[in-house]
């Protein structure tokens, strides 16, 4: 996730470009650049690692850099570390094109082995360079117009994609393709804007074009032409922004974490889609050989929070599937223990910011044993993803709310992933059932989009019980691990104290906690384990608890016990976590707005715990 801005008017671009990138930062923040062209004159690139105010100082806030045309982008890195040479704006080796890029191409080895053997020099470890190189590759070749040029390269290119391109024969326009990334185009007063998201430009105008998937646009000064992927001109209608700016920020939900709730099906497919080659898992990047996988004796997963509850999760899947041993450790106990690691073991340490200190100290001490470790991080470049021996990078872009959902969701991925591996390699598991689980794997992000659709039911039951003093969450096997999660979700956003308990721990002490009205939240996704843990919300109700039970479609009966039914589609069992999680989620979000708290930034509370 990166963000893109454009201008070609008749005011200096570079300060509107730096402006529109400050309403962006949200979409990545590791590094920043702008291309500007002064009439025919070259154009000028300038690249900054770190947030966007170092572009900003480097550039007097953009009037240091003439021209009234240029492209921008603000940068959260897939391919290759935050780093200048990284960053965006990227250039083919004469300058011919200079493009910026969101999304993710798939295949950029490919091209780029290619465009190598073609005799194109790299610079920068990025997939954007490698499409900014095709582009000008299918330009000199046909000898066409940019659009010619830009059609060839969509054609190529697999994955997702919204490029803003300049060509040097072209000094007053911009180019612009797209392919499921967002991308919207402006007009106002003769001028033209690109933006990844509305903010960026709504400043300055609210009349606006959506481009659509596999369509190419060309922006002249105030007027803007569309075409299709054959190369003809279409129609499109101009549609009027009526947000207020706050709103758009947020892409108008109310709150970041609500979007980013709103995120996961595209965040979860990303992630899946970046090890799934020709319908199967590729660990290749990841760095795990089939060898090293076979001859893991013992897994330690170690985490803090909700990766730590992810951990629990993926303790079942692997155990069940890959029959290897797992242990799942917080790490701030981990780390003073004197643990003892087993030399043939793996040592995954799971991290959204990659900078947790606690986790951070546990791989250090891991690496110290001489044990194997991998990562499973979000932010490329971070202290763990770079001290790791192999890195299982998750695709969920910048988490702005400080209570986790897509990267939770989208390491609960990661780790299927690696346990129907480690499976099918170590035959485990047969090569049908492999293949079974995955196409059920790719079936989550339409699954959890199904369940987004019914968050009212949830907003209801938020508003009733927005008021409990205590809430209890219970579930056995899998159905803890989600437990975990449900619960942390409503005590760090809603202030409300909450317990997940293993179903069958009730009775040994925590029972004598229920009052009448007690609300008990049952997880029952585990058909094996669904009668014994609706005997548990028995014993409850029958000490006044008022039961809301959390289940698939087809299990209706849960309605002769609970008082509140909620439903998620059926998949494979390993895979629950990742769709009876979304509800869970919605109620801690929507307890917290009934009761008129800040759930972007819960008290007490700091997206990064780089401190003991
Ligand atoms: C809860 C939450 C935290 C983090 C924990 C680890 O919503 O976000 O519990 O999961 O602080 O952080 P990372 O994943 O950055 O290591």
């Amino acid at each position: 996730m990166c963000g893109i801005v454009g201008f070609n008017g008749h005011k200096n671009a570079a300060p509107v470009l730096l402006d529109g990138l400050s309403k962006l930062e949200y979409r990545g923040y590791d590094s920043s650049g702008i291309a500007v062209r002064d009439g025919e004159a070259p154009v000028r690139v300038v690249k900054a690692k770190g947030r966007l105010s170092v572009l900003c100082e480097k550039t007097d806030d953009g009037r240091a850099v003439a021209g009234n045309c240029g492209i921008g982008h603000t940068r959260w890195a897939t391919h290759g570390e935050p780093s200048e040479t990284n960053a965006h704006p990227h250039c083919s080796d004469d300058g011919n094109v200079v493009g910026v890029h969101n999304g993710i191409i798939e295949n950029y080895q490919e091209l780029k082995d290619k465009l190598v053997k073609k005799g194109y020099v790299f610079y920068s470890e990025t997939d954007t360079e490698v499409a900014i190189k095709l582009i000008d590759y299918y330009y000199k070749k046909y000898l066409g117009t940019p659009i010619d040029a830009i059609n060839h390269a969509m054609v190529r290119i697999r994955g997702s994609y919204a490029l803003a391109v300049m060509f040097k024969e072209y000094p007053e326009e911009i180019y612009v393709a797209r392919k499921d990334s967002p991308m919207i185009l402006g007009v106002e007063n003769g001028e033209s804007y690109i933006a990844s998201d509305v903010p960026a430009i709504l400043k300055y105008t609210r009349n606006v074009y959506y481009i659509g998937n596999m369509e190419i646009a060309r922006l002249q000064k105030g007027n803007i032409t569309f075409y299709n992927l054959d190369g003809d001109e279409i129609e499109k209608e101009l549609v009027e922004i009526k947000w207020d700016t706050e709103a758009a920020e947020k892409g108008g939900f109310e709150h970041f974490m609500m979007k980013e709730i709103h995120e996961q099906p595209k965040v979860v497919e990303d992630t899946l889609n970046s090890v799934l080659k020709d319908g199967k898992i590729d660990l290749t990047e990841v760095g795990l050989t089939e060898e090293e996988m076979k001859e893991i004796s013992q897994i330690y997963i170690v985490a803090c929070g909700s990766a730590y509850h992810v951990g629990v999760a993926a303790q079942y899947v692997i155990e069940d599937l890959a029959r290897i041993p797992v242990r799942v450790e917080l790490a701030s106990e981990f780390r003073y223990r004197k643990p003892i690691l087993d030399k043939n073991g793996l040592v995954i340490l799971v991290s959204q910011s990659g900078e947790t200190a606690d986790t951070l100290a546990a791989l250090r001490e891991s690496k110290e044993l001489g044990v194997k470790t991998l990562a499973i991080v979000n932010v490329v470049g971070s202290s763990i993803a770079r001290e790791a021996d192999n890195v299982f990078y998750t695709l969920a872009g910048p988490e702005i709310s400080v209570a986790t959902t897509k990267a939770y969701s989208t390491q609960l991925i990661a780790s299927y992933a690696l346990a129907l591996q480690l499976a099918k390699v170590r035959e485990t598991i047969s090569e049908e059932k492999y293949c079974e689980m995955i196409q059920e794997l790719t079936t989550i992000p339409r699954k959890i989009g199904k369940i987004l659709e019914d968050k009212e039911r949830i907003q209801w039951f938020a508003a009733k019980y927005a008021n409990s003093k205590d809430v209890f969450f219970i579930g056995r096997g899998i159905d803890y691990a989600i437990c975990l999660e449900g619960s942390l979700k409503m005590k760090e956003i809603s202030y409300i104290h909450s317990e997940a308990y293993a179903a069958g721990e009730l009775k040994h002490g925590t029972i004598s906690l229920i009052e009448d009205g007690t609300l008990v939240i049952g997880v029952l996704t585990q058909d094996h384990l669904y009668e014994k843990t609706v005997s548990n919300l028995v014993e409850v109700k029958s000490r006044g608890a008022y039961l809301m039970g959390l289940t698939h479609y087809g299990n209706y009966n849960i309605e002769d016990t609970a008082d509140f039914a909620v439903y998620v589609p059926k998949t494979d069992e390993h895979f629950a976590t990742s769709l009876a999680v979304i509800p869970l989620q919605l109620l801690g979000y929507y307890v917290s707005v009934a009761k008129g708290l800040d759930v972007d930034k819960p008290r007490n509370l700091a997206k990064s715990v780089t401190v003991e």
